[in-house]
Protein backbone atom coordinates (compact mmCIF):
# COMPACT_ATOMS: atom_id res chain seq x y z
CA UNK A 1 0.00 0.00 0.00
CA UNK A 2 1.47 3.37 -0.48
CA UNK A 3 1.60 5.89 2.16
CA UNK A 4 -1.25 7.53 3.50
CA UNK A 5 -0.95 11.52 2.63
CA UNK A 6 -1.36 13.43 5.93
CA UNK A 7 -3.55 15.84 4.37
CA UNK A 8 -6.19 12.57 4.74
CA UNK A 9 -6.01 12.63 8.01
CA UNK A 10 -7.50 14.67 10.96
CA UNK A 11 -5.86 17.97 11.07
CA UNK A 12 -4.67 17.33 14.67
CA UNK A 13 -1.76 15.32 13.16
CA UNK A 14 -0.61 18.06 11.64
CA UNK A 15 -0.33 20.43 14.55
CA UNK A 16 2.62 20.95 16.01
CA UNK A 17 0.78 20.86 19.50
CA UNK A 18 0.61 17.18 19.40
CA UNK A 19 4.65 17.08 18.44
CA UNK A 20 5.42 19.44 21.35
CA UNK A 21 6.08 16.42 23.63
CA UNK A 22 7.74 14.38 21.58
CA UNK A 23 10.70 16.79 20.94
CA UNK A 24 10.97 17.43 24.64
CA UNK A 25 11.07 13.67 24.86
CA UNK A 26 13.56 12.82 22.05
CA UNK A 27 15.94 15.51 23.57
CA UNK A 28 15.66 14.18 26.65
CA UNK A 29 16.37 10.46 25.15
CA UNK A 30 19.42 12.27 23.41
CA UNK A 31 20.69 13.82 26.73
CA UNK A 32 20.67 11.38 29.51
CA UNK A 33 22.87 12.50 31.56
CA UNK A 34 20.78 16.49 31.21
CA UNK A 35 19.48 18.05 34.40
CA UNK A 36 15.41 17.75 33.58
CA UNK A 37 13.27 20.82 34.77
CA UNK A 38 10.89 19.98 32.32
CA UNK A 39 8.76 17.05 33.29
CA UNK A 40 5.99 17.36 35.77
CA UNK A 41 6.11 14.18 37.31
CA UNK A 42 5.82 13.74 40.87
CA UNK A 43 8.48 12.36 42.71
CA UNK A 44 9.19 8.55 42.75
CA UNK A 45 10.26 8.68 46.14
CA UNK A 46 6.58 8.81 47.42
CA UNK A 47 5.78 5.49 45.87
CA UNK A 48 6.73 1.83 47.06
CA UNK A 49 5.89 -0.86 44.70
CA UNK A 50 4.81 -3.24 47.69
CA UNK A 51 1.76 -0.26 48.38
CA UNK A 52 0.15 -1.63 45.45
CA UNK A 53 -0.87 -4.61 46.79
CA UNK A 54 -1.81 -3.35 50.56
CA UNK A 55 -4.24 -1.02 48.89
CA UNK A 56 -5.55 -3.86 46.37
CA UNK A 57 -5.80 -5.75 49.56
CA UNK A 58 -7.56 -2.85 51.79
CA UNK A 59 -10.01 -2.47 48.92
CA UNK A 60 -11.54 -5.89 49.02
CA UNK A 61 -11.40 -6.05 52.68
CA UNK A 62 -13.60 -2.72 52.52
CA UNK A 63 -15.75 -4.18 49.92
CA UNK A 64 -16.42 -7.03 52.26
CA UNK A 65 -16.94 -4.95 55.04
CA UNK A 66 -19.61 -3.48 53.13
CA UNK A 67 -21.21 -6.73 52.51
CA UNK A 68 -19.94 -7.90 49.32
CA UNK A 69 -19.43 -11.82 48.73
CA UNK A 70 -16.88 -13.37 47.77
CA UNK A 71 -18.17 -13.83 44.10
CA UNK A 72 -19.33 -10.04 43.84
CA UNK A 73 -15.57 -8.69 45.14
CA UNK A 74 -14.41 -10.93 42.64
CA UNK A 75 -16.72 -9.72 39.75
CA UNK A 76 -15.66 -6.36 41.22
CA UNK A 77 -12.02 -6.61 40.14
CA UNK A 78 -12.52 -8.93 37.45
CA UNK A 79 -15.55 -7.80 35.33
CA UNK A 80 -16.47 -4.90 33.23
CA UNK A 81 -17.82 -2.00 35.35
CA UNK A 82 -20.26 0.81 35.31
CA UNK A 83 -19.33 3.39 32.97
CA UNK A 84 -19.73 6.00 35.71
CA UNK A 85 -17.21 3.83 38.03
CA UNK A 86 -17.10 2.48 41.41
CA UNK A 87 -15.46 4.62 43.92
CA UNK A 88 -18.06 7.20 43.42
CA UNK A 89 -18.90 7.42 47.20
CA UNK A 90 -15.41 7.15 48.21
CA UNK A 91 -14.11 10.51 45.78
CA UNK A 92 -17.66 11.91 46.95
CA UNK A 93 -16.49 11.22 50.42
CA UNK A 94 -12.97 12.55 50.81
CA UNK A 95 -14.12 15.87 48.24
CA UNK A 96 -16.12 16.37 51.58
CA UNK A 97 -13.36 15.69 53.99
CA UNK A 98 -10.49 17.59 52.44
CA UNK A 99 -12.12 20.10 50.62
CA UNK A 100 -15.32 21.07 52.13
CA UNK A 101 -16.94 20.23 48.57
CA UNK A 102 -20.54 18.50 49.64
CA UNK A 103 -21.99 16.87 46.32
CA UNK A 104 -23.54 13.78 45.64
CA UNK A 105 -21.64 10.80 44.17
CA UNK A 106 -23.99 10.58 41.68
CA UNK A 107 -22.85 13.36 40.24
CA UNK A 108 -19.36 11.75 39.75
CA UNK A 109 -17.67 10.14 37.07
CA UNK A 110 -14.54 8.29 37.44
CA UNK A 111 -12.03 8.94 34.29
CA UNK A 112 -8.94 7.47 32.95
CA UNK A 113 -7.14 10.47 34.13
CA UNK A 114 -8.45 14.10 34.15
CA UNK A 115 -7.94 13.79 30.80
CA UNK A 116 -10.57 11.48 29.64
CA UNK A 117 -11.96 14.21 31.61
CA UNK A 118 -11.34 16.88 29.59
CA UNK A 119 -12.70 14.96 26.73
CA UNK A 120 -15.55 13.86 28.08
CA UNK A 121 -16.55 17.77 28.93
CA UNK A 122 -15.51 19.06 25.63
CA UNK A 123 -17.18 16.67 23.80
CA UNK A 124 -20.67 17.19 25.90
CA UNK A 125 -20.58 21.03 26.15
CA UNK A 126 -19.43 21.90 22.78
CA UNK A 127 -22.72 21.21 20.72
CA UNK A 128 -22.27 23.58 17.49
CA UNK A 129 -19.37 24.91 15.46
CA UNK A 130 -20.47 28.18 16.63
CA UNK A 131 -20.07 27.07 20.34
CA UNK A 132 -15.62 28.17 21.43
CA UNK A 133 -13.75 27.22 24.79
CA UNK A 134 -12.38 29.95 26.68
CA UNK A 135 -8.83 28.73 28.11
CA UNK A 136 -6.43 30.98 30.23
CA UNK A 137 -2.95 31.67 28.08
CA UNK A 138 -0.61 30.19 29.23
CA UNK A 139 -2.56 27.14 29.43
CA UNK A 140 -2.28 23.11 30.13
CA UNK A 141 -1.66 21.20 26.91
CA UNK A 142 -4.18 18.78 27.94
CA UNK A 143 -7.30 20.59 27.68
CA UNK A 144 -6.33 22.62 24.23
CA UNK A 145 -4.94 19.03 22.54
CA UNK A 146 -8.39 17.38 23.47
CA UNK A 147 -10.25 20.51 22.22
CA UNK A 148 -8.36 19.98 19.27
CA UNK A 149 -9.43 15.97 18.71
CA UNK A 150 -12.62 17.55 18.56
CA UNK A 151 -12.50 20.44 16.22
CA UNK A 152 -13.69 22.87 18.98
CA UNK A 153 -12.44 26.08 18.75
CA UNK A 154 -10.38 27.74 21.43
CA UNK A 155 -10.10 31.40 22.91
CA UNK A 156 -7.13 32.31 24.60
CA UNK A 157 -7.65 34.84 27.66
CA UNK A 158 -4.38 36.09 28.49
CA UNK A 159 -3.42 35.26 32.09
CA UNK A 160 -1.65 38.14 34.60
CA UNK A 161 1.33 37.81 36.76
CA UNK A 162 -1.62 37.52 39.78
CA UNK A 163 -3.38 35.13 37.44
CA UNK A 164 -6.77 34.94 35.32
CA UNK A 165 -8.57 38.53 35.75
CA UNK A 166 -12.18 38.18 35.66
CA UNK A 167 -12.57 41.47 33.71
CA UNK A 168 -10.27 39.92 30.87
CA UNK A 169 -13.01 37.08 31.10
CA UNK A 170 -15.51 39.63 30.55
CA UNK A 171 -13.90 41.31 27.23
CA UNK A 172 -13.13 37.89 25.61
CA UNK A 173 -16.42 36.33 25.92
CA UNK A 174 -18.36 40.28 24.71
CA UNK A 175 -15.56 40.05 21.71
CA UNK A 176 -17.24 35.95 20.74
CA UNK A 177 -20.29 37.14 21.47
CA UNK A 178 -19.99 40.20 18.98
CA UNK A 179 -18.98 37.88 16.44
CA UNK A 180 -21.69 35.64 16.60
CA UNK A 181 -19.92 32.85 18.49
CA UNK A 182 -21.35 31.38 21.93
CA UNK A 183 -18.64 30.60 24.78
CA UNK A 184 -19.79 28.02 26.31
CA UNK A 185 -16.95 27.59 29.41
CA UNK A 186 -14.08 28.70 30.51
CA UNK A 187 -11.25 26.17 31.84
CA UNK A 188 -9.38 27.41 34.42
CA UNK A 189 -6.63 25.92 36.88
CA UNK A 190 -7.13 28.16 39.87
CA UNK A 191 -3.65 26.87 42.13
CA UNK A 192 -0.43 26.81 41.54
CA UNK A 193 -1.62 26.74 37.47
CA UNK A 194 0.61 24.31 34.96
CA UNK A 195 2.26 26.32 33.81
CA UNK A 196 2.42 29.73 34.99
CA UNK A 197 2.60 28.68 38.76
CA UNK A 198 -0.18 31.36 39.35
CA UNK A 199 -2.74 31.21 41.98
CA UNK A 200 -5.93 33.22 41.97
CA UNK A 201 -6.91 35.11 44.92
CA UNK A 202 -10.01 34.63 47.09
CA UNK A 203 -11.49 37.46 45.64
CA UNK A 204 -11.18 36.96 42.21
CA UNK A 205 -12.67 33.68 42.75
CA UNK A 206 -15.40 35.04 43.58
CA UNK A 207 -15.94 37.40 40.92
CA UNK A 208 -14.79 35.01 38.31
CA UNK A 209 -18.24 32.77 39.62
CA UNK A 210 -20.40 36.53 39.51
CA UNK A 211 -18.56 36.65 35.42
CA UNK A 212 -19.81 33.05 35.11
CA UNK A 213 -23.48 33.74 36.07
CA UNK A 214 -24.19 36.41 34.63
CA UNK A 215 -22.62 35.45 31.05
CA UNK A 216 -24.17 32.48 31.17
CA UNK A 217 -20.79 30.27 30.99
CA UNK A 218 -19.53 26.81 33.10
CA UNK A 219 -16.14 26.96 34.69
CA UNK A 220 -14.21 23.98 34.15
CA UNK A 221 -11.97 24.15 36.97
CA UNK A 222 -9.20 21.79 37.03
CA UNK A 223 -6.89 21.68 40.30
CA UNK A 224 -4.44 19.06 40.78
CA UNK A 225 -2.06 20.54 42.66
CA UNK A 226 -3.41 21.89 45.51
CA UNK A 227 -3.13 18.77 47.52
CA UNK A 228 0.14 18.49 47.10
CA UNK A 229 0.97 21.90 48.15
CA UNK A 230 2.61 23.07 51.67
CA UNK A 231 0.07 25.51 53.72
CA UNK A 232 -3.71 26.19 53.63
CA UNK A 233 -5.33 26.52 50.29
CA UNK A 234 -7.71 29.39 48.89
CA UNK A 235 -11.00 27.03 48.61
CA UNK A 236 -11.62 25.95 45.49
CA UNK A 237 -14.15 27.59 43.05
CA UNK A 238 -16.51 24.30 43.28
CA UNK A 239 -16.81 24.69 47.37
CA UNK A 240 -17.22 27.92 46.59
CA UNK A 241 -20.10 27.77 43.85
CA UNK A 242 -23.55 27.92 44.44
CA UNK A 243 -25.25 28.07 40.81
CA UNK A 244 -23.51 24.89 39.83
CA UNK A 245 -21.47 27.07 37.59
CA UNK A 246 -18.53 24.97 38.01
CA UNK A 247 -17.81 21.32 36.40
CA UNK A 248 -15.11 19.95 38.60
CA UNK A 249 -11.97 18.08 37.52
CA UNK A 250 -9.68 16.05 39.40
CA UNK A 251 -6.84 13.29 39.76
CA UNK A 252 -5.00 11.08 41.42
CA UNK A 253 -2.15 11.28 39.60
CA UNK A 254 0.09 13.59 41.75
CA UNK A 255 -1.44 11.97 45.06
CA UNK A 256 -1.56 8.16 45.76
CA UNK A 257 -0.44 6.61 42.10
CA UNK A 258 0.29 8.77 38.70
CA UNK A 259 0.32 5.29 36.89
CA UNK A 260 -3.14 4.05 37.80
CA UNK A 261 -4.75 6.67 35.23
CA UNK A 262 -7.52 7.06 37.58
CA UNK A 263 -9.27 11.09 37.80
CA UNK A 264 -12.69 11.93 38.11
CA UNK A 265 -15.21 14.50 37.06
CA UNK A 266 -17.45 16.47 39.25
CA UNK A 267 -20.90 17.22 37.21
CA UNK A 268 -23.95 18.46 39.54
CA UNK A 269 -25.44 20.19 36.85
CA UNK A 270 -29.40 19.69 35.91
CA UNK A 271 -30.06 18.55 32.34
CA UNK A 272 -33.53 19.13 31.12
CA UNK A 273 -35.10 16.56 29.31
CA UNK A 274 -35.66 17.82 26.51
CA UNK A 275 -36.76 15.81 23.26
CA UNK A 276 -33.78 13.77 23.87
CA UNK A 277 -34.75 11.95 27.17
CA UNK A 278 -35.08 11.69 30.45
CA UNK A 279 -33.93 14.99 33.03
CA UNK A 280 -30.99 13.84 35.00
CA UNK A 281 -26.91 15.39 35.30
CA UNK A 282 -24.53 16.55 33.30
CA UNK A 283 -22.60 13.36 34.66
CA UNK A 284 -24.95 10.92 33.19
CA UNK A 285 -24.30 12.60 30.02
CA UNK A 286 -20.48 11.99 30.54
CA UNK A 287 -20.97 8.97 31.89
CA UNK A 288 -23.19 8.10 28.71
CA UNK A 289 -20.07 9.50 26.16
CA UNK A 290 -17.28 7.46 28.43
CA UNK A 291 -19.06 4.29 27.78
CA UNK A 292 -18.36 5.13 24.06
CA UNK A 293 -14.57 6.10 25.01
CA UNK A 294 -13.41 3.52 27.45
CA UNK A 295 -15.93 1.91 28.31
CA UNK A 296 -15.09 1.87 31.75
CA UNK A 297 -11.84 3.08 34.22
CA UNK A 298 -10.25 -0.39 34.59
CA UNK A 299 -11.49 -1.94 38.09
CA UNK A 300 -8.26 -3.00 39.19
CA UNK A 301 -6.74 0.75 39.10
CA UNK A 302 -10.05 1.29 40.62
CA UNK A 303 -9.32 -0.62 43.20
CA UNK A 304 -6.01 0.48 43.91
CA UNK A 305 -6.82 4.16 44.20
CA UNK A 306 -10.10 3.17 46.40
CA UNK A 307 -7.62 1.31 48.36
CA UNK A 308 -5.18 4.18 48.91
CA UNK A 309 -8.00 6.75 49.30
CA UNK A 310 -9.58 4.10 52.20
CA UNK A 311 -5.51 4.03 53.70
CA UNK A 312 -5.63 7.71 54.20
CA UNK A 313 -9.02 7.09 56.26
CA UNK A 314 -11.13 8.34 53.18
CA UNK A 315 -9.28 11.82 52.80
CA UNK A 316 -6.07 12.59 50.82
CA UNK A 317 -5.25 15.54 53.19
CA UNK A 318 -3.29 13.21 55.63
CA UNK A 319 -1.26 11.15 53.07
CA UNK A 320 -0.14 14.16 51.01
CA UNK A 321 1.32 16.19 54.37
CA UNK A 322 5.09 14.79 53.18
CA UNK A 323 4.67 15.44 49.77
CA UNK A 324 3.34 18.41 50.10
CA UNK A 325 5.87 19.74 52.33
CA UNK A 326 8.73 18.25 50.36
CA UNK A 327 7.50 19.78 47.14
CA UNK A 328 7.06 23.09 49.16
CA UNK A 329 10.52 22.63 50.29
CA UNK A 330 11.95 22.41 46.54
CA UNK A 331 10.52 24.92 45.44
CA UNK A 332 11.69 27.14 48.11
CA UNK A 333 14.96 25.50 47.25
CA UNK A 334 14.67 25.85 43.53
CA UNK A 335 14.11 30.02 44.50
CA UNK A 336 16.98 29.93 47.19
CA UNK A 337 19.28 28.58 44.15
CA UNK A 338 18.03 30.95 41.62
CA UNK A 339 18.70 34.19 43.75
CA UNK A 340 22.07 33.09 44.62
CA UNK A 341 23.31 32.24 41.18
CA UNK A 342 21.16 35.47 39.34
CA UNK A 343 20.70 37.88 41.89
CA UNK A 344 18.79 40.88 41.44
CA UNK A 345 21.38 43.09 40.00
CA UNK A 346 22.29 40.78 37.47
CA UNK A 347 18.92 39.86 36.49
CA UNK A 348 18.08 43.44 36.10
CA UNK A 349 21.42 43.61 33.83
CA UNK A 350 20.32 40.31 32.02
CA UNK A 351 16.70 40.93 31.64
CA UNK A 352 15.56 38.14 33.64
CA UNK A 353 12.86 37.50 35.86
CA UNK A 354 10.82 34.58 37.28
CA UNK A 355 7.73 34.10 39.45
CA UNK A 356 7.69 32.89 43.39
CA UNK A 357 4.72 30.31 43.23
CA UNK A 358 4.03 29.33 46.80
CA UNK A 359 3.11 25.30 46.03
CA UNK A 360 2.68 23.70 43.05
CA UNK A 361 5.37 22.00 40.58
CA UNK A 362 6.20 24.69 38.61
CA UNK A 363 7.09 28.50 37.99
CA UNK A 364 7.69 31.21 35.11
CA UNK A 365 10.67 32.55 33.76
CA UNK A 366 10.77 35.32 31.45
CA UNK A 367 14.62 35.74 29.31
CA UNK A 368 16.12 38.49 27.00
CA UNK A 369 16.26 35.56 23.96
CA UNK A 370 13.83 33.40 21.94
CA UNK A 371 13.26 30.32 24.09
CA UNK A 372 12.39 28.16 21.63
CA UNK A 373 13.26 24.68 20.33
CA UNK A 374 16.70 25.55 19.16
CA UNK A 375 17.88 27.22 22.33
CA UNK A 376 16.09 23.80 23.97
CA UNK A 377 18.74 22.05 21.83
CA UNK A 378 21.58 24.46 22.73
CA UNK A 379 20.55 24.15 26.44
CA UNK A 380 20.51 20.54 26.46
CA UNK A 381 24.04 19.73 24.22
CA UNK A 382 26.10 22.84 25.84
CA UNK A 383 25.06 22.99 29.37
CA UNK A 384 23.22 19.93 30.37
CA UNK A 385 19.89 21.24 31.29
CA UNK A 386 16.67 21.10 30.18
CA UNK A 387 12.96 23.06 30.43
CA UNK A 388 9.76 23.61 29.12
CA UNK A 389 9.94 26.65 26.14
CA UNK A 390 6.74 28.43 27.64
CA UNK A 391 5.62 28.96 23.89
CA UNK A 392 3.87 25.36 23.76
CA UNK A 393 1.57 26.49 26.49
CA UNK A 394 0.26 29.69 24.56
CA UNK A 395 -2.56 28.40 21.97
CA UNK A 396 -2.45 31.63 20.37
CA UNK A 397 0.91 32.34 20.21
CA UNK A 398 2.76 34.54 22.82
CA UNK A 399 5.13 33.03 25.47
CA UNK A 400 7.93 33.23 23.37
CA UNK A 401 10.35 34.45 25.80
CA UNK A 402 10.04 32.47 28.56
CA UNK A 403 10.54 29.14 30.18
CA UNK A 404 8.52 26.46 32.67
CA UNK A 405 10.84 25.13 35.08
CA UNK A 406 9.34 22.60 37.22
CA UNK A 407 11.02 21.20 40.77
CA UNK A 408 9.09 18.40 41.59
CA UNK A 409 11.03 15.48 40.43
CA UNK A 410 14.64 16.43 41.10
CA UNK A 411 16.54 16.07 44.16
CA UNK A 412 18.07 18.57 45.98
CA UNK A 413 21.27 18.14 44.79
CA UNK A 414 19.93 18.15 41.34
CA UNK A 415 18.19 21.49 41.62
CA UNK A 416 21.69 22.80 42.92
CA UNK A 417 23.27 21.74 39.79
CA UNK A 418 20.52 22.04 37.59
CA UNK A 419 19.93 25.63 38.88
CA UNK A 420 24.00 26.54 37.91
CA UNK A 421 23.75 25.34 34.46
CA UNK A 422 20.21 26.87 33.72
CA UNK A 423 22.13 30.22 35.17
CA UNK A 424 25.62 29.39 32.35
CA UNK A 425 22.85 28.66 29.68
CA UNK A 426 20.73 32.12 30.25
CA UNK A 427 23.92 34.35 30.31
CA UNK A 428 25.57 32.64 27.35
CA UNK A 429 21.71 32.87 25.25
CA UNK A 430 21.41 37.06 26.92
CA UNK A 431 25.31 37.85 25.39
CA UNK A 432 24.68 35.52 22.06
CA UNK A 433 20.91 37.04 21.04
CA UNK A 434 23.07 40.61 22.25
CA UNK A 435 25.46 39.55 19.34
CA UNK A 436 23.14 38.76 16.95
CA UNK A 437 21.37 42.26 17.60
CA UNK A 438 24.58 43.98 16.68
C1 LIG B 1 -3.36 21.03 34.90
C2 LIG B 1 -3.32 19.55 34.87
N1 LIG B 1 -4.44 18.85 34.79
C3 LIG B 1 -4.41 17.51 34.83
C4 LIG B 1 -3.21 16.81 34.93
C5 LIG B 1 -3.16 15.33 35.07
O1 LIG B 1 -4.04 14.69 34.36
P1 LIG B 1 -4.10 13.11 34.41
O2 LIG B 1 -4.99 12.76 35.57
O3 LIG B 1 -4.73 12.78 33.11
O4 LIG B 1 -2.73 12.56 34.59
C6 LIG B 1 -2.02 17.51 34.96
C7 LIG B 1 -0.74 16.79 34.97
O5 LIG B 1 0.23 17.12 34.40
C8 LIG B 1 -2.07 18.91 34.95
O6 LIG B 1 -0.95 19.64 35.04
Amino acid sequence: MSALPRSGLHASLSDPLLDTMNFLNEVASRHPRAISFAPGRPHDGFFATEEIFAHLRRYVEHLADEGSTPEQIRNALYQYGPAAGKIRELIARSLLLDEGIDVPAASIVVTVGAQEAMLLVVRALMADPADVLLVSSPCYMGITGAARLLDVDVVPVPERPDGLAPADVVDAVEAQVARGRRPRALYVIPDHANPSGVTMSLPARYALLDVAERHDILLIEDSPYRLVSPGEQVPTLKRLDTGRRVVHLGTFAKTIFPGARVGYVVADQPVDGGDAGAAGLLADGLAKIKSMVTVNTPTLTHAGVGGGVLGGGGRLGALNERPAEYYGESMRLMLEHLDRRLPPARRAELGVDWNRPGGGFFLAMSVPFLADNAALARSAEQFGVLWTPMSYFHPGGGGERALRLSTSYLTAAEIEEGTERLARFITAEAARSAELLV
